[in-house]
């Protein structure tokens, strides 16, 4: 069976063309990082402009890669939240059309159950499991029992902590995005050098995250230094401030595989390439955790086209009604 997977959630326009959940055919990914680099973050209406540009040319790229034609599309699968309303809505209105055009099924996939899903492409990992989303607008742990039912036990309550490598960067000038600057700058400096505060949860939110007060810190160790400005310093002050941010994902993810006892680990979002993080839960010898390659792992529609392979086989369609929303809705503690 073979399925289109359409995102357009951020500032990746993306199309993938993927085989039974399992063989990606096609994944063509435009980043708009350059137009956003200017403004150190992304600026949401260039975002859904840019998007409407391209997103047409890369659906067409991935047919043309995966040499199959239109008619060849058993469903569509397409990520309709939470991201950047705009931006959403242009992925949406492309799926919709391809699935009214082709009278085929249009198959509704949440973003970050997608995530969650791009290791499954790579690896045969067992469940239960636990997730870990690490990407520039969120972070969440999950207890995740198949691949479209995710349990959320823990999640930031301020910055997502790609957010944070993002606006660190931007306040030491290292340019946009910050992850990819501030791993390479980390093996230049001294990790231990800055001892920065990790946030703790207890009681019955215990894997809960927090990076503001960790964010405040490294500002202010920059703001003392700044008269100096000796590249060593600000080398050691990232690279304590990765260590520490890399650290407390970690210690709160194998808190949570001991308390729930489970042992493997799926680890996603732009942030798990970080090398230092990879190298780190690699090392762990009480968990088996689980990565995607690296463009699996930042924004991609092969992650789209392969869980929506099993939502459609679980019955989950919807009609062209269907909306875009920006916020994931939480019922319970149930990622939906
Ligand atoms: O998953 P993603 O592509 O988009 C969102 O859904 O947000 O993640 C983008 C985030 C950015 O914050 C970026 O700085 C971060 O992933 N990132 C990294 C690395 N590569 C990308 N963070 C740390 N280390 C990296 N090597
Ligand atoms: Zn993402």
């Amino acid at each position: 069976m073979y399925l289109l997977g359409i995102e357009s959630s951020c500032d990746e326009s993306s199309a993938s063309i993927v085989e039974d959940g399992q063989r990606v055919l096609s994944n063509v990914v435009v980043s708009q990082v350059k137009d956003h680099a200017v403004f150190c973050g992304v600026v949401p209406e260039i975002a859904s402009r840019k998007h409407l540009e391209t997103i047409n040319e890369v659906v067409e790229e991935a047919f043309r890669l995966a040499q199959l034609k239109y008619e060849d599309m058993n469903a569509v699968g397409v990520v309709y939240k939470p991201g950047l309303i705009g931006s959403l809505l242009v992925g949406l209105s492309t799926a919709k059309a391809f699935a009214y055009q082709l009278d085929c099924p249009l198959v509704p996939v949440n973003h970050i159950e997608a995530h969650l899903y791009a290791p499954h492409l790579e690896w045969e990992i067992p469940f239960p499991n636990i997730g870990l989303v690490v990407s520039g607008g969120h972070t969440l742990l999950t207890k995740s029992h198949s691949f479209t039912d995710h349990e959320i036990i823990g999640s930031t309550i301020d910055d997502a902590v790609g957010e944070c490598f993002d606006k660190i960067a931007k306040y030491f000038d290292l340019g946009y995005p910050g992850g990819p600057v501030i791993d390479k700058i980390f093996y230049n400096g001294d990790p231990i050098a800055y001892s920065f505060p990790k946030a703790k949860f207890k009681g019955d939110q215990p894997y809960q995250f927090s990076f503001s007060g960790l964010k405040s810190a490294v500002i202010h160790q920059r703001e003392k230094f700044l008269n100096e400005n000796h590249k060593d310093t600000v080398d050691n002050i990232i690279a304590s401030f990765q260590k520490t941010a890399i650290d407390t994902l970690i210690e709160t993810t194998l808190r949570a595989c001991n308390d729930l006892n489970i042992s493997d680990v799926v680890v996603t979002g732009g942030v798990s390439c970080n090398s230092y993080l990879r190298k780190a839960f690699g090392k762990l010898d009480s968990i088996k955790s689980y990565f995607a390659s690296p463009e699996l792992s930042t924004d991609n529609a092969a992650m789209v086209g392969g869980l929506a392979y099993h939502l459609l086989k679980a019955g989950v369609t919807a009609d062209l009604s269907l909306n875009a929303h920006s916020k994931i809705v939480k019922r319970g503690k149930v990622l939906e």
